[in-house]
């Protein structure tokens, strides 16, 4: 069986973790693309709860290997943290793979990404602060470090006092921050080294084997593809390819060895950070979902925004991901609404239209054309059967298919693994 891609369709945390942790039962590898600690991936089932920043979530099976794909990018220390406290729940992480090409993360990364969200002032994008940007910045300018140099430490550290120097010349000299100390550099690279270096391998070669003995592969997203920067609500974005086409790079696979495409969706919409947001809920009824869905960021804890589904981003995202399915989360959380409302349009300077702008400033002013539906009775909480889901919940599943254009192949109702409807199945699921 091939790769199949499971990403994030809105502005992240749409409950890839859940989805992937269900799906990876009959997965050999779950591989991570994009992005790095950014991500906040909660996975809850029998051994316990996790928030993965950098561990692709098929952690938890016994069969499956964990990829850290070339596409990410890795501050050591975080993943180092996550595999102690891991391992300390009782998980194997002999089967954590991180790609030699992988970027790093370095100090000065995470110093320089904070310093410039400060200079960005009124306009600041609301990153994570984890250095993620600036990491990426260095990938694309040829001076980035990378995982598989920590097999020859003594020859990184010949390079970093050069790019130090350098770092701190900008952290000191044009921000007015604190210089990276180079002697606590030397030191983590040392430890880096000896205790990361059993993980780091060539991971194209897994990937390219697996699929090559017909065996299922997930390529798991992180943030999601509204965040992509190229498809998204640039330059609210991150730094890196969270759409499906940030898989081929992210891990070095070709287009031939895809079997589909499975965009999670959260049942409405919700957005950490700055950027445009059409359907977003500045009332009571957005105070009450994001209380009832606890939508606090699972890296940061900073509230979430929420609003109503948006179909009209949701069809850009479908489109630009190739979707042959849709699946959606945390349909729990809209038991009991009288109404539900969904974007179907905008209406941007008095003119309606169905597409999603590429100018930001214009979706800024896009005010959102919706149609309500009827909400449901009765509770979805838990349902494992797509026979007992009431009616109206079914019907409002029907209407974004039909908006979007994809089928639904699962419905989550509930953080825990079983708590899934496959609708149809993929992956054998
Ligand atoms: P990710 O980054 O896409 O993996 O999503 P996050 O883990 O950051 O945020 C999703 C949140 O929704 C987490 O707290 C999950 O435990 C929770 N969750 C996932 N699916 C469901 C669901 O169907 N219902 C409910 N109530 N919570 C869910
Ligand atoms: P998961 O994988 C939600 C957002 C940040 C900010 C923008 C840029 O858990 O869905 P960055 O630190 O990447 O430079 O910040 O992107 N962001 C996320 N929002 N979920 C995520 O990941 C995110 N990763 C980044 O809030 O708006
Ligand atoms: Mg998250």
């Amino acid at each position: 069986m091939p790769a199949y891609g499971v990403i994030g369709a809105q502005w992240g945390d749409e409950g890839k973790g859940k989805i992937i942790d269900f799906l990876a039962a009959d997965a050999s590898i779950v591989a991570r693309y994009s992005g790095g600690n950014n991500a906040g991936h909660t996975v809850i089932n029998h051994l316990g709860t996790f928030k993965f920043h950098l561990v692709p979530s098929g952690i938890c099976w016994p069969h499956t290997v964990n990829v850290i794909g070339n596409g990410v990018v890795i501050d050591p220390d975080v993943l180092l943290g996550e595999i102690t406290d891991i391992k300390s729940k009782g998980l194997d992480t002999s089967r954590l793979v991180i790609s030699d090409r992988a970027h790093l993360i370095m100090p000065y990364h995470v110093a320089l990404d904070r310093l410039e969200e400060k200079r960005r002032g009124s306009s600041a994008i609301g990153t994570t602060g984890r250095g993620v940007g600036p990491a990426y910045l260095d990938k694309v300018g040829r001076s980035g470090l990378r995982a598989g140099e920590l097999l020859n430490p003594e020859d990184l550290m010949l390079r970093l006092p050069d790019i130090v120097k350098f770092k701190n010349e900008l952290i000191t000299k044009i921000y007015g921050g604190e210089p990276v100390a180079i002697d606590s550099l030397y030191e983590k690279t040392t430890r880096w080294a000896s205790e990361l270096a059993p993980y780091i391998k060539p991971a194209e070669d897994m990937v390219f084997d697996a699929l090559s003995a017909h065996e299922n592969v997930i390529l798991e997203g992180a943030q999601g593809s509204l965040l992509d920067l190229d498809h998204g609500t640039y330059p609210y974005v991150t730094s890196s390819n969270a759409t499906v086409g940030g898989a081929l790079t992210g891990l070095g696979v070709g287009p031939r060895g895809f079997g589909g495409v499975a965009g999670v969706f959260k049942a409405y919409c919700s957005r950490v950070g700055s950027g445009p947001f059409p359907t977003e809920l500045l009332d009571k009824t957005g105070d009450h979902i994001r209380t009832t869905a606890h939508e606090f960021g699972t890296t940061t804890g900073r509230p979430r925004r929420v609003g109503w589904f948006d179909a009209v981003a949701g069809r850009y995202s479908a489109r630009v991901n190739g979707m042959d399915s849709m699946i959606i989360t945390r349909l729990d959380i809209l038991d009991g609404f009288d109404k539900i409302k969904v974007c179907t349009a905008y209406e941007i300077d008095g003119r309606r239209t169905d597409k999603f702008p590429v100018d930001t400033v214009r979706l800024g002013r896009a005010r959102p054309v919706y149609e309500e539906l009827k909400g449901w009775q009765g509770t979805t909480s838990g349902l494992t059967n797509p026979r007992q889901l009431p009616t109206g919940a079914k019907d409002y599943v029907k209407r974004l298919e039909v908006l979007l254009g994809v089928p639904t192949s699962i419905i989550s109702t509930g953080p825990s693994r079983e708590e899934t409807v496959v609708m149809r199945p993929i992956m054998g699921r």
